[in-house]
């Protein structure tokens, strides 16, 4: 999305050959109306609560660290099965592909674990409380770049 984004614009600067900022505003409206974007459209801002950041922190430090990494780097070598046909622990942060489920998916899949067989994700069901697996959440979402809780929260979450 967001290379599309940049391809767009760079030909766009090229056929209205924009060479200073007063030919680039015009050709960023443009791009916006070929994505359908409306001008008004707020920018996605993430507000979240600090002190809800900090409580999910160290409950994912505490429960799930010990897989996902301290900060949910995941295993470096994620997308490869493990000799047992299991795959290891993936990144949480944004650079693999938790960012493509929406908050509801994910609050299931932590709650039930992974597919049996699968890998070894354990269900969180009776030990985190709903409130701790949304505050690890929040702390999750709050690792990802701009772009990819960007991507999430509009073609993810508010699936239009
Ligand atoms: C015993 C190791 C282990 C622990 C502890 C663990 N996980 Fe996982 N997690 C995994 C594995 C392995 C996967 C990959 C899915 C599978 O194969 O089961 C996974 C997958 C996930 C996914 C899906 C990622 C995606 O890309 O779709 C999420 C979200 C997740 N874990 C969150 C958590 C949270 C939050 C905790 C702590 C409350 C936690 N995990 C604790 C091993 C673990």
């Amino acid at each position: 999305m967001a290379l599309t984004r940049i391809a767009l614009l760079v030909s766009l600067c090229y056929v209205t050959a924009c060479s200073d900022q007063q030919t680039a505003a015009p050709a960023s409206e443009a791009l916006d109306r070929i994505l359908g974007r409306s001008m008004t459209q707020e920018p996605v801002i993430r507000d979240f609560d600090p002190a809800q950041v900090a409580r999910g922190q160290a409950i994912f430090r505490n429960n799930c660290a010990g897989c996902h990494g301290q900060n949910a780097e995941g295993t470096p070598d994620w997308r490869k099965p493990l000799e047992s046909g299991r795959y290891p622990p993936p990144p949480l942060n944004g650079t693999a592909h938790a960012w493509h489920h929406s908050t509801e998916e994910l609050k299931r899949f932590i709650l039930n674990g992974g597919p049996p067989g699968e890998g070894r994700m354990p269900g969180w069901a009776g030990i985190l409380t709903d409130q701790e697996i949304d505050d690890v959440l929040v702390w999750i979402k709050s690792l990802w770049p701009d772009e990819v809780y960007e991507g999430w929260y509009t073609r993810i979450e508010n699936r239009p």
